[in-house]
């Protein structure tokens, strides 16, 4: 039997918890780029199908996992899957140990109820609305490392990189099960 790979959920967040302003990622932080090149290079990935289609093109040595429910979506690179389940089995069935969720706002929402670890940037700037990261309950998580680096002449806002790790189940019922 195939063991369930990790989920990590991986995102760059403003402090007022936005992933975007619903068109596209509205800062620019090379030191953020390289982490998540770093964090995804070889890996498996889930991404909602807007999330992919801005993506397109960038999936080189990465094998992306298509959430959308649209039973005709072909993707260019990679697989259609209806749920989170199913990414997970198909990626269990292929002997990956962890599959990285790349958002977007759907695609995490869908993935948090069962989520395992969480790597988040957390970029010091407020959006004040747009495509919102879910709720991180802190009755569930527990950060397990965090760096810190001041804006500079590269970064227009100070960052820090997060990792939390889940320590008790979800009391959300998993949207990926509905
Ligand atoms: N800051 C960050 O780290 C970060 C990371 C990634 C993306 N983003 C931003 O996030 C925004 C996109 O987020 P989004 O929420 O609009 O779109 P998204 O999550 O990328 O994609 C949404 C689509 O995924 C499919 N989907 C979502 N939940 C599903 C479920 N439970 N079951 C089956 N299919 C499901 C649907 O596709 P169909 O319509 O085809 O059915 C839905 O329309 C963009 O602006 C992007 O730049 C930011």
């Amino acid at each position: 039997m195939s063991t369930r790979p990790l989920l990590t959920l991986i995102a760059a967040v403003s402090a007022d918890g936005f992933i975007s302003t619903g068109k596209g990622v509205p800062w620019d932080l090379p030191r953020d780029k390289e982490h998540f090149r770093g964090t995804t290079r070889g890996q498996w990935l889930l991404l909602g199908r807007r999330t992919y289609e801005e993506m397109i093109g960038w999936f080189e040595d990465r094998h992306p996992l298509v959430l959308t429910r649209n039973p005709s979506f072909m993707p260019q690179v990679g697989e259609r899957v209806a749920s989170v389940d199913e990414a997970l089995n198909l990626a269990a069935a292929h002997g990956v140990k962890e599959l990285f969720d790349c958002g977007g706002g759907g695609a995490y929402a869908a993935a948090m109820p069962c989520a395992d670890r969480l790597i988040l940037t957390h970029v010091d700037s407020k959006l004040g609305g747009g495509v919102p990261f879910p709720t991180v309950n802190s009755g569930e998580w527990r950060q397990t490392s965090r760096q810190h680096f001041p804006a500079d002449s590269t970064h227009a806002q100070a960052l820090d990189f997060a990792t939390y790790e889940r320590f008790k189940a979800s009391t959300e019922p998993s949207r990926a099960a509905l």
